[in-house]
């Protein structure tokens, strides 16, 4: 179980606990927090579930890989190192208190 803070773009927050397994994405999506729409369902094959990442939580999450690296350029603005796409990362324990933040828009 981890707490995850999501912060819409104009800077209102959203702090729920997701259960280890889920992704990121759908912490958000089953809380009904706007911002991330996920269009493919979690598959990594639109990059409307990017969000960017808090500074102190960059290096602390697992690296991308090229599939999602290569989704990321289709993301509106994304962020070398900040963006990450939320259907990737999966919630554990080590994820207790990430931050994640969401873009003015997605595509
Ligand atoms: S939900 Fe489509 S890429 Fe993440």
């Amino acid at each position: 179980m981890a707490r995850i803070t999501y912060i819409e773009h104009g800077g209102k927050e959203h702090v729920v606990e997701v259960q280890n397994g889920m992704t990121v994405m759908e912490g958000a999506r089953d809380n009904g927090i706007p911002g991330i729409e996920a269009d493919c369902g979690g598959a990594c094959a639109c990059s409307t579930c990017h969000v960017y990442v808090h500074p102190d939580w960059v290096e602390k999450l697992p690296e991308k890989d090229e599939m999602e690296q290569d989704m990321l350029d289709f993301a509106y603005e994304p962020d070398l190192e900040r963006s990450r796409l939320t259907c990737q990362l999966k919630v554990s324990d080590a994820l207790d208190g990430l931050i994640v933040q969401m873009p003015e828009k997605q595509i």
